[in-house]
């Protein structure tokens, strides 16, 4: 839409605007799925798979393209690790209802726990976060549980990380989105998560890099600051933990 006005403008000035293409040079052979090299390869711009799953989300998620492609990505790979599927920060139910969608069609065991107040942020920390209490108040568990379906295998939890914990002790996780923002929800989060994921699983903290979360990043560095883990940051602003050893 954006595009098309600014088009319209520029056409109105008589200027026009062309993609330039760099012809191949002579005998290299042809680039496949060209046009999603832009100028790196990024398939999360084609369509496919990728893109009937994102829609699922698209409607109801504040998560970008790029990142449902990196989530999407280690689901597939979650499915080869033993455990359940986490996700802390719901909100309207958009990158859950894509995971649900695709362990149904996988045909998976595993189950998808959710995690939300689904009434708001929790108080958060006066200076490390941005984020204040009652952000994303704009939705209810009955919206989500409709959004997301996949209700036998699904568990959907609300309330305060971490008083939802209580009563899984005993969890395995394979993988983890921990999509909280803020300080010490993510901090909480990870002290229940981490000892019970497998080896070979993985969290993805979606908030890593964005300027608006600096909690976030604080809150990863210090956890994993004195364990054999070293997270990986993405251009994307994600970051993710892989547990390789116990
Ligand atoms: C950015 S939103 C999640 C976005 C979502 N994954 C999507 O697809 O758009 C962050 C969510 O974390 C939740 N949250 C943060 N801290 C929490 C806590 N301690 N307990 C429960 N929910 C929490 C908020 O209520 C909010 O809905």
């Amino acid at each position: 839409m954006l595009k098309q006005i600014i088009k319209g403008f520029l056409d109105h000035l008589g200027i026009e605007v062309r993609r330039v293409r760099l012809p191949d040079p002579p005998g290299s052979p042809p680039i496949p799925d060209r046009e999603l090299y832009r100028p790196l390869f990024s398939p999360w711009l084609g369509g496919g798979d990728f893109r009937r799953y994102y829609e699922l989300a698209a409607p109801k998620t504040l998560v970008s393209p790029d990142r449902c492609h990196v989530l999407q990505t280690l689901l597939r790979q979650a499915l080869h690790v033993p455990g359940d599927v986490w996700e802390c920060g719901v909100y309207k139910g958009g990158t859950a209802g894509m995971m649900a969608a695709m362990l149904q069609d996988a045909g998976s065991a595993k189950r998808l726990y959710l995690f939300d107040t689904f009434a708001g942020m929790p108080e958060t920390h006066a200076t490390k976060d941005w984020h204040r209490q009652g952000d994303f108040a704009d939705t209810s568990v009955e919206a989500v549980t409709r959004h997301v379906g996949h209700a036998d295998l699904c568990v959907i939890s609300q309330g305060f990380i971490p008083e939802t914990f209580a009563g899984l002790e005993d969890s395995r996780v394979a993988f983890a989105h921990i999509d909280v923002d803020i300080y010490q929800s993510i901090l909480d989060s990870l002290a229940f998560i981490w000892p019970r994921l497998s080896i070979g699983g993985f969290v993805v903290f979606d908030d890593y890099g964005f300027p608006t979360c600096p909690g976030a990043r604080a809150a990863v560095d210090e956890f994993f600051k004195d364990r054999p883990c070293v997270p990986l940051c993405l251009s994307t602003g994600q970051a993710i933990a892989f547990k390789s050893v116990t």
